[in-house]
């Protein structure tokens, strides 16, 4: 097997298995949450440490509204927390963190956190962490396509003239490089409607280990598996 020792540009990760770990523990489903939101911060400062640009994780996504109330608020409660507590060290670390999806669900606490958060890290230059919120990949093709056709019926843009390029622009991803390997925890092997479009050359990890379980080490196992893999993008070599 062709053999590299590559970090890939962008990495995304569909954070899974908080619930399944609190389980085990007899804990609340919201002390997993806690829990995965240690994990992320570790996985962060090991992804910025080992030269990684772009990280995106799949915080809540729109089916998630759909959840107990209870479970709904506390993560919620738990992204002005996690605000709170990391800004200061992502600031520190060089990590710049942007918000994808629809904010207008969000109440304008969660909202204050969020434009908090992607004010005071603005200036980061060592990695961009991408918080996905209330994001789907549907959601955003479907907004995508409302503003090209809006685009079209003012005259601006030909219908022919629509490329890949023009579609790409138009998603919240439009000045990210897609993602080159994308993670997902707890035995799950499913894409649940993120990144479908920018996913299109991805590699896939899935690793049976729960999300508040991942960290350093496991980061060092999905890059190395990474770096086993022979990208062709359609071609020959
Ligand atoms: C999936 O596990 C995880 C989520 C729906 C939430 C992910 C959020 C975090 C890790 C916290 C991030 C915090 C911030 C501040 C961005 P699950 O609940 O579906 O687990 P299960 O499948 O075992 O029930």
């Amino acid at each position: 097997m062709d053999r590299h020792n590559v970090i890939p540009q962008h990495i995304a990760i569909i954070m899974d298995g908080n619930g399944r770990w609190a389980k085990q523990r007899g804990k609340d489903r919201s002390e997993g949450h806690f829990a995965g939101m240690m994990a992320l911060k570790q996985t962060v400062m090991a992804a910025a440490q080992k030269g990684v640009k772009w990280l995106t994780v799949y915080a809540f996504s729109t089916e998630n509204w759909g959840r107990p109330q209870a479970e709904v608020d506390a993560l919620m409660e738990l992204v002005c927390k996690g605000v709170e507590m990391n800004t200061p060290d992502l600031a520190a670390q060089g990590v710049r963190v942007q918000v994808i999806g629809d904010r207008s669900r969000f109440s304008d606490i969660v909202n204050a956190s969020l434009n908090r958060i992607e004010s005071q890290t603005a200036m980061g230059e060592i990695m961009t962490l991408v918080l996905a919120l209330n994001y789907s990949s549907r959601s955003e093709l479907t907004m995508a396509v409302q503003q090209i056709a809006r685009r079209v019926a003012a005259g601006e843009l030909q219908a022919d003239a629509i490329s890949e390029q023009t579609i790409s622009q138009s998603l919240y991803t439009a000045a990210m490089p897609d993602p080159d390997l994308i993670i997902r925890t707890s035995g799950e092997y499913r894409l649940s409607n993120f990144l479908m479009w920018q996913a299109s050359y991805a590699e896939f990890y899935f690793t049976d280990t729960l999300w508040p379980d991942f960290g350093e080490e496991e980061l060092g196992k999905a890059i190395e598996a990474y770096n086993t893999r022979d990208r062709r993008y359609g071609l020959v070599k």
